[in-house]
């Protein structure tokens, strides 16, 4: 089958024929329609990321239809799916087991390939009103909103939100997620393009992170916030514990600009800040994801699709954030 590989670290994706996958008794092989990109891919291929192996197929999220089951869950062939890329949970509900977590797409081979094997469990019926391309976009960045928002901050209609970097696949979700749920939504971007399109979208306030002054400028547009949900870390933490209410909650899912080089602990605790962390979703929160997503009639914005052979610019796409949404690579061209 053909597959995108990265040989070693610094490699360009190539497109390389590897051998199919086997369905082990409690597996499933999907034949993958859409693939998504995640920041997390192109980590993998700089070797920025724990437990790297190369070659490695990337890939963390994908749509297709199931082609081959173990021998008690063939009644799940033929049918559309998305893939919870969450393998291996673990027994607690409150976070990822330390010894046997892992995420589609390392050290697994992932769904950048013509097909994928992964637990039976981890099939979730594609959301009908999605394409393919859509459904691809949802999993993992879905996921991760949705438990740092609903599951971790425990969002409440009315509640003001503040969601940073707004052009980030999680973010986005986050976004729409909250304002399905009746949320009042405040953003950032370092692109006027990508709040312009946030405003279009609902958010009840927009203001730009590269612009001096902003903090102040958000604190005149919203007051403050219940609930901050933030992907980027950095320095900027600061700025957000200045700007959340007292008593409010402060979500952190990732760190794009690294650790901060100080923490003001005095704004966390004299505020009476939660400071929650955040990772991905267990099965549970994967379901209640998609049916919210199915109940709301959400949408996954598509940035751009690109095909396999082109995987590569996908990446580069990614890596000098110019997307306002996810990024997709078409896999199957008949679906
Ligand atoms: N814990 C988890 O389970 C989990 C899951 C997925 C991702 N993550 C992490 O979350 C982060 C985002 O992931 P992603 O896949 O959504 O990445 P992404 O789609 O590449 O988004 C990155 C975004 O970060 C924003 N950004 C950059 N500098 C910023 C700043 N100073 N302030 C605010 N925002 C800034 C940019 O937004 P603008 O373009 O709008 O400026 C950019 O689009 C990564 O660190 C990733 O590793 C964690």
């Amino acid at each position: 089958m053909k597959a995108l590989v990265i040989a070693e670290k610094d490699h360009p994706l190539e497109v390389r024929e590897i051998p199919e996958p086997q369905a082990g008794p409690d597996d499933a092989i999907v034949k993958v329609y859409s693939a998504a990109l995640n920041h997390r891919d192109v980590w993998i291929q700089k070797g920025q990321y724990a437990g790297l192996k190369y070659p490695i197929t990337p890939g963390s999220d994908g749509s297709g239809v199931v082609v081959g089951a173990g021998p008690s869950h063939e009644h799940w062939i033929g049918r559309q799916v998305i893939i919870d890329p969450a393998l291996t949970w673990g027994d607690n509900p409150a976070y990822q087991s330390p010894h046997a977590f892992k995420i589609l797409g390392l050290p697994d081979d992932g769904t950048l390939a013509e097909y994928v094997k992964v637990p039976v469990s981890n099939l979730v019926e594609k959301p009908a009103h999605l394409s393919f391309e859509e459904a691809a976009a949802l999993p993992l960045a879905g996921v991760t909103a949705w438990r740092a928002i609903m599951t971790r901050a425990q969002l409440r209609a009315g509640e003001k939100v503040l969601i940073t970097g707004i052009g980030g696949g999680v973010a986005l979700f986050a976004f729409q997620f909250a304002l399905a749920a009746g949320a009042e939504v405040y953003v950032t971007s370092g692109s006027e393009d990508k709040l312009a399109r946030a405003i279009s979208m609902g958010a009840a306030g927009a203001v730009n992170y590269k612009k001096e002054g902003w903090v102040g400028d958000l604190r005149g547009l919203a007051g403050g916030f219940d609930i901050t949900i933030d992907g980027a870390g950095g320095d900027g933490v600061n700025d957000l514990f200045d700007l959340a209410f007292p008593g409010s909650r402060v979500v952190f899912y990732g760190a794009t600009r690294g650790n901060p080089s100080n923490v003001v602990l005095r704004r966390i605790f004299w505020k009476q800040l939660n400071i929650l962390g955040s990772t991905m979703g267990n099965p549970d929160d994967f379901k209640a994801m998609t049916a919210f997503v199915e109940k709301h009639q959400i949408r996954p914005i598509v940035d751009k699709i690109f095909p396999l052979e082109n995987g590569e610019a996908a990446f580069r796409w990614m890596d000098a954030a110019n997307q306002f949404g996810k990024i997709v690579v078409r896999i199957t061209a008949d679906a």
